[in-house]
């Protein structure tokens, strides 16, 4: 997978020395409790471990789980994911929609600085520039802080939508520029 850079951040494959802060991460109600159907904390070191795992074996082309890293500090400050969505259904595990979410999940000590807006941005344009068409974003209708970073990298709101994660949910989207015409 492709390392990103921004400013102030580097967006980097997750290592399995990162289970203590995805851990710290996910077991905080405050990040959870707008993530899942319903929502739980992570309780064992382990669940982080496994989450890792699996994010490293993401096997696709486009697709991908990034760790973010402050670059002044080297800190980890949260996640930031490129991923199919699941659509709504009566069958476990959901389907796979076809639509591409992107997701961000950051530790409340790195809120408020802009890290998730300049992450996500980084994210939509290695997403357009590696040939995806519309990435689509779903938060809770509660989750403020989540839907303002949407608005911020510049996706545009649908409305409401129980169309992914059997669950109602604000959505929104972007959509890869338009190449310019030719003569
Ligand atoms: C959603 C979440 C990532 C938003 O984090 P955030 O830090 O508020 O978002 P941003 O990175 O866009 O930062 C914007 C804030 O930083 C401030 N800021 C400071 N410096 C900034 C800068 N250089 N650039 C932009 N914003 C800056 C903005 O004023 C804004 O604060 P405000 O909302 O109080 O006005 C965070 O709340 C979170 O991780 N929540 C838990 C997980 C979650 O719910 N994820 C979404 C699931 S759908």
């Amino acid at each position: 997978m492709q390392t990103l850079e921004t400013d102030r951040l580097v967006l980097r494959p997750w290592e399995p020395e990162d289970a203590g802060f995805a851990f710290d991460l996910y077991s905080r109600w405050e990040v959870q409790r707008f993530i899942g159907n319903p929502p739980r904390v992570m309780t064992e070191r382990a669940e982080a471990e496994e989450r890792i795992g699996a994010w490293r074996q993401l096997d696709d082309p486009v697709h991908a789980v990034w760790a973010v890293q402050l670059k002044d500090s080297g800190q980890l400050a949260g996640n930031l994911l490129l991923k199919s969505i699941p659509a709504s259904g009566r069958s476990l595990p959901l389907q796979p929609s076809g639509d591409t979410e992107i997701g961000w999940h950051f530790h409340p000590d790195h809120w408020g600085h802009g890290y998730a807006s300049e992450a996500g941005t980084a994210v939509l344009r290695y997403a357009f520039a590696s040939g995806l068409r519309r990435v689509v974003a779903v938060t809770a209708p509660a989750n403020a802080a989540s839907r303002k970073v949407c608005g911020r990298i510049g996706m545009r709101h649908l409305g409401q939508t129980t169309q992914y994660y059997n669950a109602l949910c604000e959505l929104f989207e972007a959509t890869a520029p338009q190449p310019p015409l030719l003569d």
